[in-house]
């Protein structure tokens, strides 16, 4: 079992809608997975209380509550028992014993961001915190920044020059951009399976197109996350 974990100081950032898409995009290709809710706020239990409402569950995903240390540890032991092929871990802001154990068990790492100075400030924030925490461990962990929230249009003045500082960092290889299929996938579901469905929901044909266009976002994600982890 490979644990992908999304980590940032900053609430906000777009983790838990990274962590969403990054499962739908891992469950069209046929894999099992564990996602370990470590933020009280528990968004993921909600997520899928959601989804199972709207038929757009997978079952072949679980969300297992891991906001305390012995919770996480009896996750992580039952989700690699049940031999899930990958476990997501969404964590909350902020800096903790539980979020360091979380950064210190994972294969790959990802530092969500917007691109506003201010986002763009705690990002690198909480990746110096990851390396150092990584080289007191003695641990190497591939970690990546993931530009989150792009606008689709033309970026403003302000925007790129933030994106020039981010080329100093390792980078996945495209953003995820800012769109309505992404921000609906908590109320609706898995979007892979949001796609599906359109075929019985004519209602949402119009808007197809963009469910398409989030969706090929979230396997490019995929595909550099496991490509990685290779
Ligand atoms: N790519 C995106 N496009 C549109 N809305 C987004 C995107 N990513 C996140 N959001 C929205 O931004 C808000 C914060 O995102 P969330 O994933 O909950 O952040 P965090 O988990 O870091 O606190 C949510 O309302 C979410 O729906
Ligand atoms: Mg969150």
């Amino acid at each position: 079992m490979k644990l992908i974990t999304c980590c940032s100081f900053k609430g906000g950032s777009g983790k838990t809608t990274a962590l969403m898409g990054l499962c739908s995009a891992l469950a069209t290709s046929g894999k099992t997975v564990a996602l370990f809710e470590a933020d009280e706020n528990r968004p993921l239990t909600r997520w899928k209380q959601n989804a199972l409402k709207r038929d757009a569950w997978d079952p072949n995903c679980e969300v297992f509550v891991a906001d305390e240390m012995p919770l996480l540890e009896a996750a992580y032991e039952d989700a690699e028992s049940r031999k899930f092929d990958y476990a997501l871990a969404d964590t909350h802001g902020g800096s903790s014993e539980l979020n360091n154990t979380i950064i210190a068990s994972s294969n790959f790492l990802l530092v969500p961001t917007m691109l506003t100075p201010l986002d763009v400030d705690e990002a690198l924030a909480t990746y110096r915190y990851i390396i150092e925490l990584l080289m007191g461990e003695n641990l190497v962990i591939p970690t990546a920044i993931l530009r989150q929230r792009v606008p689709v249009g033309r970026l403003t003045m302000s925007q790129t020059a933030v994106s020039e500082m981010l080329t100093a960092l390792p980078l996945t290889e495209e953003p995820l951009h800012e769109r309505d299929a992404f921000a609906a996938m908590k109320e609706r579901g898995m979007l892979h399976l949001t796609i599906k469905k359109i075929d019985t929901d004519p209602s949402m044909r119009l808007g197809l197109r963009n469910l398409q266009a989030a969706m090929e976002e979230l396997q490019q994600l995929c595909s550099f996350v496991c490509g990685a982890l290779e």
